[in-house]
């Protein structure tokens, strides 16, 4: 275990492991703190080749290489952020990984929720969002053998303390900070997260999201609302359903079920 936490401006992340272990959560250990990495997903995958055990997690204050879905970069500012990776070793088949991914974004989504003033939701497949502005962005990437699933990473984005952001994401972004009533604490922030993966991830993995699914469908950004996908689809959200596809009723009637991709709110 190797945790030399870099000395940044913010040192809100050095409480991390004492958190984890005074809450009792099972996963965030070994810890690996890193100053600057590629990508924390990227470095959970190379350690998951060595051999790294279920609930290791790669924290880092900057990216070089940080990825987003759908190719995407993923940009931040160091110091400021939660960039973290945690590798869950399940077994599980591949079309368990949607509702895995989408337990996952409610687990971020009642962490900020709990650490702000504001209206926190879960956009499909996985941004999280106050007030329509993005806060965090989770990538789940899975290592497969044969046909079955092996284990999870499960990549973390979540602007925290912020004030600003690049001209390009300027319309787009948000931080916990510019909602936060009391100064944001990034180690706490990131245990609540872990505690919710922690509580939920392997039940949704055995028996998928129906226990979840009455929060999930509270948190949904987009259920009624207006939609347009890259693919060309326009029409009015309807809902999650247990499968993880996202129900979109279209402009022509028909009802789609969006298994991928990225979802547009349509100003009405
Ligand atoms: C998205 O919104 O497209 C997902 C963004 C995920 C970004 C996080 S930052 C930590 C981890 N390492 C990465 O390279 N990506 C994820």
């Amino acid at each position: 275990m190797r945790s030399n936490w870099p000395r940044g401006v913010n040192r809100d992340l050095e409480s991390l492991e004492g958190q984890i272990a005074a809450r009792g959560i099972s996963i965030g250990k070994p810890l690996e703190v890193m100053e600057e990495i590629d990508s924390t997903n990227d470095a959970a995958k190379r350690a998951a080749k060595l051999g790294a055990p279920s609930g290791a997690l790669f924290v880092t204050e900057s990216q070089s290489r940080g990825r987003g879905r759908q190719g995407r970069k993923w940009v931040s500012t160091p110091g400021e952020s939660i960039l973290a990776s945690v590798l869950l070793r399940l077994t599980c088949e591949p079309r368990k990984l949607p509702p895995i991914a989408l337990v996952c974004g409610l687990a971020v989504r009642d962490a900020v929720a709990r650490a702000i003033d504001g209206n926190v939701m879960l956009k499909w497949p996985n941004d999280v969002v106050i007030e329509t502005r993005k806060v965090a962005g989770i990538l789940v990437e899975a290592i497969v053998s044969g046909s079955s699933v092996e284990a999870v990473i499960i990549g973390i984005g979540l602007n925290v303390h912020q004030r600003s952001f690049p001209d390009e994401l300027a319309d787009t972004a948000t931080s916990v900070a510019s909602f936060a009533k009391v100064p944001a604490d990034r180690a706490a922030i990131l245990a609540d997260v872990l505690a919710g993966i922690d509580r939920e991830v392997s039940h949704v993995a055995a028996r998928g999201l129906g226990l979840v699914h009455a929060r999930l469908t509270a948190a949904d950004a987009l259920l009624h609302k207006r939609i347009s996908t890259d693919d060309g689809i326009t029409g009015v959200a309807v809902g999650i359903d247990l499968d993880g596809t996202l129900r979109v009723r279209a402009d022509d009637r028909s009802v789609v079920r969006l298994v991928a991709g990225e979802v547009h709110l349509v100003n009405a």
